[in-house]
């Protein structure tokens, strides 16, 4: 690299940084927006996804990337992220068919089949009739039974159980449940007993979610696993690609670092070592994460001696799920206050009645007031995807920013509650 290459390269990284905080975002803009739509309200940073699309091919120029649609279904994410060169990744016929409809072509697509429920393979093995390059990852023999029975002779990728797992939570752990995938020790016999009847194209493997710079050397592990696993079943196959799963973490506490997605990408080609495949990753909180707000109005102050000042939101469980699930932190920022209000302890909750509907505790915050609004970060991804319909609240509204701001969904109504009831 010369020196011009060199410069040109930071500058690339000021322009496209490893991470968005909150504080990032411009405030009057998520205000207006507010104004504009009301609360709660999801914001998508259409540019932020791109952005993030861009450093992920850069830091596996040679891989397939795909993105890992369950992190966020949106029409016009799934559209932003095809365009900028990744592949999806489905975990249900709905999402598969949400894929197409954003215009993918049936090699983009892969559907890893967990549990797959009947219908799921009939919409699926139906799809696949008019696309015959979607790729069907299978994590057990029964499910390569069942697309024989339907007649499904398409390319077909064996998810492995690594043995070894990482991730945020432990309820996000996914290498070496036995949920997921079929045991390494019979991954050969299940790859040799199916080179007969379908295209066996891959081998697959997710050692979690929210893979952490700590968690590299099980990031190592479950790679070197799939590398020494690709090596054996050359014997009975051409495999096209070695897909080691997605899981690349996103800082969610302002302090932590971002992911040096450079580290992971050379620790990963390092443990493949020489395979005569091309190397496959599937992120998908990585691709969304801080491209996305949710917006929140401040509806209740409850100030008490005995406990800690009380915050109460028009947001709650239904909106972000994640802090309820799996304790997780969100940055929140009040963009309502100046300089001259002090921050002040307080918890922040939601109206689901329930206990665990509380975004945070003890969380410093400008004092808020009635009518503020909350901006909280990091929502990009697994947000509106697991928004729901508890306590009868419906869903919120959903805008991108392309730049210009588009409403992407309605929000819910009420009316809507009860439109399947009979
Ligand atoms: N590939 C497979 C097979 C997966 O099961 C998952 C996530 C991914 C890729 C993408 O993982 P990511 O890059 O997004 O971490 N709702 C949880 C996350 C559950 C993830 C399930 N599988 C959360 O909000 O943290």
């Amino acid at each position: 690299m010369n020196a011009g290459e060199g410069a040109e390269q930071s500058e690339h990284a000021a322009e496209n940084p490893p991470v968005r905080r909150l504080s990032a975002w411009d405030g009057d803009e998520l205000r207006d927006l507010a104004a504009a739509y009301e609360t709660p309200l999801y914001v998508m940073d259409l540019g932020r996804v791109r952005e993030n699309c861009q450093r992920l091919r850069a830091a596996f120029p040679d891989a397939d990337v795909r993105y890992a649609a369950k992190a966020h279904t949106g029409r016009a994410v799934l559209e932003a992220v095809r365009e900028a060169g990744l592949g999806i990744e489905c975990a249900s016929a709905g999402e598969v068919e949400r894929a197409f409809a954003a215009g993918a072509a049936g090699k983009e697509v892969q559907y890893t089949a967990v549990n797959p429920p009947d219908r799921d393979l009939d919409v699926v093995v139906d799809r696949w009739l008019s696309e015959p390059e979607l790729t069907v990852t299978v994590g057990a023999r029964d499910t390569v039974d069942r697309l024989r029975e339907r007649g499904f002779d398409g390319r077909l990728c064996v998810r492995v159980n690594p043995g070894v797992g990482a991730g945020h939570h432990e309820k996000v752990t996914t290498g070496g449940h036995a949920k997921f995938g079929v045991p390494s020790s019979e991954a050969e016999a299940v790859v040799r007993d199916a080179r007969d009847d379908f295209d066996v194209v891959g081998i697959h493997a997710h050692a979690g979610s929210g893979i952490s710079g700590d968690d590299l050397s099980t990031h190592r592990e479950v790679v070197r696993r799939m590398g020494d696993l690709a090596r054996d079943v050359a014997a009975h196959v051409d495999l096209e690609f070695v897909d080691v799963g997605g899981g690349f973490g996103v800082p969610y506490r302002e302090e932590e670092p971002p992911l040096d997605l450079s580290a992971v990408a050379e620790a990963t080609r390092e443990a493949l070592g020489e395979v005569d495949a091309q190397l496959a990753v599937e992120p998908g909180r990585y691709v969304v994460a801080d491209a996305g707000v949710v917006l929140t109005t401040v509806n209740t102050v409850k100030a008490s001696g005995e406990y800690e000042t009380v915050v109460g939101i028009d947001a709650g469980m239904t909106t972000l799920l994640r802090p309820a699930m799996y304790d997780a932190y969100h940055a929140i920022r009040n963009l309502s206050a100046g300089d001259d209000r002090s921050a002040i302890p307080v918890t922040v909750a939601g109206p689901i009645c329930e206990t665990s509907d509380v975004l945070c505790e003890h969380r410093p915050l400008a004092a808020p007031t009635r009518g503020d609004v909350l901006a909280v970060g990091n929502a990009g991804a697994y947000g509106y995807e697991m928004a729901s319909t508890y306590n009868s609240r419906p869903r919120p509204a959903e805008v991108v920013l392309d730049p210009e701001p588009r409403l992407t969904r309605r929000r819910e109504s009420l009316a809507a509650l009860t439109e399947l009831e009979q």
